[in-house]
């Protein structure tokens, strides 16, 4: 049982085995574990500025954000006929295929929403969200009850982690807002073991809606990224992962790949 010391509360086990994945280099000599998650960033804040970006930062939308906000959001973004929660949960498990003993990352994990459903999929195995949101964050401390989860506040486009760290990583409804998407992607890439799953839910441009026109407006209103319907796709390729395969859904995309196995 960690113990608390002056300087706050002693890491919990999981934070203890996140924190021996790290690059020497960025483990912090006093780890901030005061409100319940890692905390890397303290006062820097890496979101954008765009309205989307703000209400993540935000102290209601976490509230509200399970209930009300993410599945109204999906509906305009997938269509009616897209996926429903349940169904969105059943690919993300397919996609990243987790059993127990993997080592799962969830990116821009929000208030933990699919990293419970990884952790009971991932047995005993450490499983780790990491979101820049402190308020985001909270929702997802307090209702996770996981001894295997790990909370860490960071930036997704600064992933503290040793190469190939993970089985499974997901990034779900955020490559959109973060500000540079593609610096994300490499990161997931980057920690992704031989063998290992990625999953991606973000917007898709098309029709009338080409990616570039759909910026210049929903991007500048919003903060929102519409990106181009091989984008993505072609990204993880560049990257050497196989296997990739995309399903548009309305103006949504679920894409998935693999890191080659290595030999
Ligand atoms: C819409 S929520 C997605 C939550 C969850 N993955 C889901 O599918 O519902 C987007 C999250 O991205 C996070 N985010 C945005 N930019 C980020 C960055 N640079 N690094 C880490 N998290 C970021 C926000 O704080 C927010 O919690």
């Amino acid at each position: 049982m960690p113990v608390a010391s002056d300087r706050g509360p002693a890491p919990a086990p999981a934070i203890l085995e996140a924190l021996e994945l790290f690059e020497a280099n960025r483990r912090p000599g006093e780890p901030d574990v005061e409100p319940g998650y890692l905390d890397l960033l303290g006062a820097q804040d890496p979101t954008g500025g765009g309205l989307g970006q703000r209400l993540m930062v935000s102290r209601l939308l976490p509230l509200v954000y399970q209930r009300f906000w993410r599945p109204v959001g999906t509906r305009l973004l997938m269509g009616v006929a897209g996926p429903g929660a349940g169904e969105e949960r059943r690919l993300a498990l397919e996609m990243l295929s987790i059993s127990p003993g993997d080592r799962v990352l969830d990116v821009a994990c929000g208030p933990g929403n699919f990293t419970r459903d990884f952790a009971r999929a991932a047995g005993e195995s450490l499983v780790v969200g990491v979101d820049a949101s402190p308020t985001m964050l909270g929702v997802a401390v307090r209702e996770t009850e996981g001894a295997n989860v790990a909370y860490v506040r960071g930036d997704a486009c600064d992933l503290p982690f040793r190469d190939s760290s993970f089985d499974a990583v997901c990034c779900f409804a955020a490559l959109y807002l973060i500000e540079e998407p593609i610096r994300a992607l490499e990161e997931i890439v980057r920690v992704l073991a031989p063998g290992g799953r990625v999953a991606l839910l973000t917007s898709c441009g098309r029709g009338p809606l080409s990616a570039p026109a759909a910026n210049s407006i929903v991007r500048t209103l919003s903060g929102v990224r519409i990106f181009g319907r091989d984008e993505l796709t072609r990204a993880l390729a560049d990257r050497g992962l196989v296997d990739v395969e995309q399903r548009v859904t309305g103006l949504a995309q679920f894409v998935s790949g693999s890191c080659p196995l290595a030999g």
